[in-house]
């Protein structure tokens, strides 16, 4: 089959087959055929044991809009959709699939669960757009064309960071997000909870990160000059919550990597605790951006109570990483402190950079005895990165060249093509005001995680890539959507599709389908201009 299979990628790759099959990211192989299926009224959905949830998952989909019943059941029957798990299908990796639509059956086969729901994705795609409605509109022949599509991803992390710190974003903006990643086969939500502006997760141990730290009490509006609302903002999620937005990721395969910020963006947490920080006056929680010189101090009393949280933090995530941070810690106060500073000498460390490390270092030790994975942003490589450690890499590849060459593993997440929070196009004054910056979308989808000068052993060490989505300027969920597609869909092809399948013409030709199901779904798109 993965002969045939390849004898027919030169073909799809013309210009006259490809154009009723727009699925974004673009899968590794298409075949279209002739014809089409049509779901209709005695369509039903077959799935093996395993498959049952993602079965339901599609009928969940294709109901509101067909108004079809759709039941799952345990035998194929005749004009069906059917999901089967195949062993022999290995060679397609944990995350693969086979789509393979004939005029009188939709069969998906996978060797393992993910792959089967990716295939759930692309047959959505095979679709009219409206299948994405809540409810039936004017009749709709619901006809998706003959294909064969074999497909697995590029890259294991395929990732979004979404920053509900700056501004806090309602759980069911959170869920709506994590909808828009599943239907994009993105597989990582990196959720960046804590910040000087905000602390954003229920902690029982310690009630006042929340009680006081979720809460500030003016917003900026612009850094410069200076302009706020005059209003308070705040919020965050209970322990419940987060379990109800993890579950809800791992229906749809998407791992949650919590991100509790130290030593630097601490100043919401030492408002809440000022035993934490450094000077004797008060803080408040945050509200001006840019980097606060209040960091946390570095007692033993201070590391145990980060360790609590993580304890917390632990439980309610099940995934292999905890993100702890690690960037843009100013050293003014460690170098002020005379505990700080005794704590230094004790510890036998030159300098304060060699003082992160050791910050950094107690975390890793702790996550490591409980099973888990420290990932933290380029800066905790300064002083040495700890043994087992993975890197977000930020700051420009040198960073990424030191980890991987040390054989660390990283995830590219470069200001200058994945960081969505810069402007998409150079006419600013079009756009809602932004932090700066410009990654149009053509160049979100250029990006190249693997970089040249690296080995084959080295590129290994790439796990993926991701998005990020920083939200000082980003007041709710409608701007958030706005900043995050369409160039999320290309950064989403960067992480799934191979190299040799990337072409920014074809994507362009897809996308104009994929913004009209992003639009369906209420997707605040940026329209992109010629221009940008
Ligand atoms: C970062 O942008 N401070 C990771």
């Amino acid at each position: 089959m993965l002969i045939t299979a390849l004898a027919f990628a030169s073909v799809v790759n013309g210009p006259t087959l490809s154009a009723p099959i727009s699925i974004i990211p673009q899968p590794l192989k298409v075949e279209a055929r002739e014809g089409s299926f049509v779901l209709n009224a005695q369509s039903s959905i077959s799935a093996s044991k395993e498959l049952i949830s993602v079965a339901e998952h599609l009928r969940n989909q294709l109901r509101p809009a067909t108004g079809f019943a759709l039941p799952v059941v345990a035998r194929s029957r005749a004009g069906g959709i059917s999901l089967v798990l195949e062993k022999g299908l290995k060679q397609l990796g944990p995350e693969g699939y086979r789509l393979e639509v004939s005029p009188s059956s939709v069969k998906i086969r996978a060797f393992a669960p993910a792959g089967a729901f990716y295939g759930v994705q692309s047959l959505l795609q095979l679709f009219p757009s409206g299948i994405f409605r809540k409810a039936p509109i004017a009749d709709v022949s619901w006809e998706a064309p003959c294909a064969l599509i074999e497909d697995q991803p590029r890259f294991a992390w395929r990732g979004a960071m979404l920053d509900v710190a700056r501004h806090f974003m309602p759980k069911e903006f959170v869920l709506k997000f994590l909808d828009l990643l599943a239907l994009q086969k993105m597989n990582t939500f990196h959720w960046h909870l804590t910040e000087d502006q905000g602390w954003r997760i229920e902690i029982k141990k310690y009630p006042k990160l929340t009680q006081v730290g979720a809460w500030r009490k003016d917003d900026m509006l612009t850094y410069n000059p200076p302009t706020y609302t005059g209003k308070p903002h705040g919020g965050f999620y209970t322990q419940d919550d987060v379990r109800e937005i993890v579950a809800y990721a791992k229906a749809r395969f998407i791992t949650v990597v919590p991100e509790i910020e130290m030593p630097g963006h601490a100043q919401a947490a030492i408002a809440a605790y000022p035993e934490l920080g450094n000077v004797a006056e008060p803080l408040e929680v945050g509200i001006k951006y840019g980097v606060m010189e209040n960091v946390f101090n570095v007692e033993d009393s201070t590391i145990s109570f980060l360790q609590d949280v993580l304890s917390e933090v632990i439980e309610l995530f099940p995934g292999p990483f905890i993100h702890i941070g690690g960037d843009e810690c100013p050293k003014v106060q460690w170098k002020n402190s005379p505990k700080a500073q005794a704590k230094m000498k004790a510890l036998g460390l030159k300098n304060e950079e060699e003082l992160q490390s050791w910050f950094i270092g107690q975390m890793d030790k702790f996550l490591d005895k409980k099973g888990k994975r420290l990932i933290g942003w380029s800066e905790i490589l300064e002083g040495g990165l700890a043994d087992g450690a993975a890197l977000m890499v930020w700051l420009g590849d040198e960073g990424a060249m030191h980890a991987v060459s040390s054989g660390h593993d990283v995830v590219m997440a470069q200001t200058s093509h994945t960081y969505f929070d810069y402007y998409q196009t150079r006419e600013t004054k079009s756009e809602p005001h932004a932090i700066g910056g410009y990654v149009p979308l053509n160049k979100a989808y250029s990006y190249e995680p693997i970089l040249p000068a690296m080995t084959a052993e080295q590129a290994k060490h790439v796990m993926g890539v991701q998005f990020q989505l920083w939200t000082e300027y980003m007041r709710d969920g409608k701007h958030v959507e706005y900043m995050a597609f369409p160039r999320g869909a290309a950064l989403a092809e960067v992480a799934w599709s191979a190299k040799e399948r990337r072409d920014y013409a074809d994507f362009s030709k897809r996308l104009a389908p994929h913004i009209e199901r992003l639009r369906t779904l209420d997707v605040n798109v940026r329209i992109p201009r010629s221009s940008d």
